[in-house]
């Protein structure tokens, strides 16, 4: 058993299976970094108050700068004897201090460290993962400049609806992912880094101490961050608040990826076949030699279910806590950790998928032969050039439409004296003009196509 941060009013030992069924060393390791930025601002707090002498606190805080060198070279090994990342940097210190050590929790409480770390990480992670979102946002984009004038198809309720450019489609994700970063950085902005709530209601140190001490701290390591003013320590403990916004964030993420996907999985498949897949992100079947399947974008699709789970199941455990903290509050760390790590690794691997999509031209160009994808814009030729009512213009194409479905027979095929009989002003020499992918794209005025602006960060 490690040395605990608490014990002087208890009696009996802890029960080995509690002890063992409590513990959160085992995940709360990655905040550790986070934790020893804590000491370091407590400890010159401290020394500032006159608790530390600075031959102390120069002591304490080389040894915390050791750890911290330690950690960022991913040399770190908690100790799974510990009960939390917290007392596992306290028994470090104390090893190579011995007593002075004892000094470093003063006036201070778990209940600060934690809300304290949490919110270094989430900021890190949500910087981090902004990268990674505007690294898919660019390699969309790349691909759609390479993509020419190529056409596509759009659809709406997964039936064919208008012809669009295959570069406009992929600009649709990039300004969704565009959005994504916008939401993770004023997220990263929102978030109040503050110190000494103490265990629920501030600490006998001067907030002015804790202010400098951070300020200092936060210069020291040429962290861009300003830091915050503590206004109610009741608030700060129980604020677990920019965990949901962060995971909903992450949610939101996850779900643009898992619609990705599943474009991606209808459009590679003999039905649509319009997209070959990267075979490097493929899979066989072990009995039927022709399968190439699409597991990389199912995985994506599949994993929304523990996103969303990891979401909700904060909410559940924060709904109907008293305030002020509460040890169900230490599970929130799973569920945060499983989708920052899982939707970075979704966002990576979805980039270089989709520089390895084809596009199958062929099956395209005979696609676009379906002349049912230009009705709409031969209604709103009768309507913006020959005046036609909306109404009527509706109509009489959905009639045209029926009749060659009916009859079997092509548009581009009728006569003006069969087209007459829909139409008095509908002739066959505009309907050839209009049933055209570029016109179908052309005639679109009210969108400037723009291109989102993803900048490399
Ligand atoms: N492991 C705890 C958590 O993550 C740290 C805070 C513990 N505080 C306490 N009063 N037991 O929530």
């Amino acid at each position: 058993m490690s040395k605990k941060l608490w014990g002087g009013r208890f009696k009996k030992k802890i029960d080995k299976d509690f002890e063992e069924f409590s513990k959160s060393v085992q995940y709360d390791y990655k905040l550790a970094e986070y934790d020893i930025y804590h000491s370091i601002i407590h400890v010159s707090t401290l020394a500032a108050s006159k608790i530390l002498t600075p031959q102390e606190a120069q002591k304490l805080i080389s040894v915390l700068s050791g750890i911290l060198k330690e950690i960022r070279a991913g040399k770190f090994k908690y100790d799974p004897a510990c009960e939390d990342i917290h007392s596992d940097i306290q028994n470090r210190v104390e090893k190579k201090v011995g007593e002075l050590a004892l000094k470093l929790h003063s006036l201070r409480s778990r209940n600060d460290q934690i809300v304290f770390d949490e919110k270094w990480y989430c900021l890190d992670q949500g910087i981090d993962i902004g990268k990674i979102v505007t690294a898919l946002g660019i390699a969309v984009v790349e691909k759609a400049a390479k993509s020419g004038k190529d056409f596509f198809i759009g659809y709406t309720h997964t039936q064919r609806a208008q012809i669009i450019s295959f570069s406009d489609y992929l600009y649709a994700w990039a300004e969704i992912f565009l959005k994504d970063c916008k939401r993770l950085n004023d997220f990263c902005e929102g978030l109040e880094l503050v110190i000494g709530a103490g265990a629920l209601t501030g600490t006998a140190l001067k907030k002015e101490a804790y202010q400098k001490a951070a300020e200092q701290f936060l210069r020291a390591d040429k962290i861009k961050k300003s830091w915050s003013v503590l206004n109610n320590a009741l608030f700060t403990i129980s604020d677990r608040d920019f965990i949901v916004e962060f995971l909903s964030i992450l949610s939101l993420i996850q779900m643009h990826l898992s619609r990705m996907a599943e474009d991606f999985i209808l459009y590679s498949t003999k039905e649509f076949d319009f997209f070959d897949l990267p075979e490097e992100f493929c899979t066989g079947s072990s009995l039927m030699p022709h399968k190439k399947n699409p597991d990389f974008l199912e995985l994506v699709r599949g994993l929304t279910g523990k996103i969303y789970g990891n979401l909700m199941a904060i909410l559940t455990t924060m709904k109907g806590l008293p305030l002020t903290y509460n040890r169900d509050m230490q599970l929130d760390k799973e569920p945060l950790f499983s989708s920052v790590e899982t939707v970075k690794e979704e966002l990576k691997i979805m980039a270089k998928f989709v520089k390895g999509i084809k596009l199958k031209k062929e099956n395209i160009k005979e696609a676009l032969k379906d002349e049912q994808l230009y009705a709409t814009e031969i209604a709103e030729f009768l309507v913006t050039k020959k005046k036609v009512a909306f109404k009527e213009a509706h109509d009489v194409v959905g009639k045209l439409i029926r009749y060659s479905e009916d009859k079997k027979k092509k548009i581009e095929d009728m006569d003006d004296l069969v087209l007459k009989t829909f139409h008095p002003v509908l002739k066959a020499g505009d309907l050839k003009k209009i049933m055209t992918p570029k016109y179908a794209i052309d005639s679109k005025k009210s969108v400037s196509r723009a291109l989102p602006k993803l900048k490399k960060k």
